[in-house]
């Protein structure tokens, strides 16, 4: 398997920064961990269930003895994405550092979990371009605009349909389906065990765990 953290020519980075190799490699991370790294790719409404369903996930990965870390939109824009609103321009660099930083846990040999709306298509093939073929899997947490509205779990909606919040995705923001999602799981009529159970069910169908 060819490393997925590796320098690329078309980097743009001055000349002065010089690529250092590691002597501990990507196999042997991954030998150590004995599973097959890759990203989660959760994408969603707000309030479709992406953190809860990529919890409940990362859970039943812990309970197969799998490593995995769960990279949360809400949690990460606590921390290294604080300084990024929600324009078009932010939410597309909000992604491309999530995308870099679950570049780096594949590389670690992790199954990483990322639950962010990522609502732009062009954003999301960015991610899974910077890993090697078969290590992104797109999740989408298909959940109708009408009920996560209903769901509201945060009141943003309210809020945004009052006109206090702008560019909320799915009222005055897009949100730009996936075409061909590896793991498509439609939530209206299931829990969140059901939710979670189709999502592992699949990763072990298409022989990831
Ligand atoms: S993304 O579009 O850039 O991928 P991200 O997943 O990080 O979004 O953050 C979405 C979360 O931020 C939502 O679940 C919600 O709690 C909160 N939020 C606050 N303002 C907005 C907004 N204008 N649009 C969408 N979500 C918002």
């Amino acid at each position: 398997m060819s490393t997925p953290y590796e320098r690329k020519d078309n980097d743009s980075v001055s000349n002065d920064v010089v690529w250092h190799n590691t002597t501990v490699t990507h196999q042997d991370r991954v030998s150590l961990k004995g599973q097959t790294p890759a990203v989660l790719w959760f994408t969603g409404l707000s309030g479709s269930g992406k953190s809860t369903v990529a919890n409940a996930v990362e859970s039943k990965l812990l309970s197969l003895g799998k490593h995995s870390y769960l990279l949360d939109g809400d949690n990460v824009r606590h921390g290294l994405n604080k300084d990024l609103g929600f324009s078009d321009e932010d939410r597309v660099e909000n992604i491309r550092r999530i995308g870099e930083v679950a570049k780096l846990f594949v590389d670690s040999g992790t199954l990483v979990l990322t639950a962010f709306i990522s609502p732009f298509i062009s954003d999301r093939e960015q991610a899974r371009s910077l890993v090697a073929e078969g290590q992104f899997l797109e999740v989408f947490i298909d959940t109708p605009l009408e009920i996560c509205e209903q769901r509201d779990p945060k009141g943003l909606y309210k809020k945004a349909r009052a006109g206090e919040i702008k560019n909320f995705t799915g009222i005055d923001s897009a949100y730009e389906a996936p075409l061909k999602a590896e793991i498509h799981v439609e939530t209206a009529n299931k829990s969140i065990e059901e939710c979670a159970e189709a999502v592992v069910n699949q990763l072990q169908q298409l022989g990831y765990i």
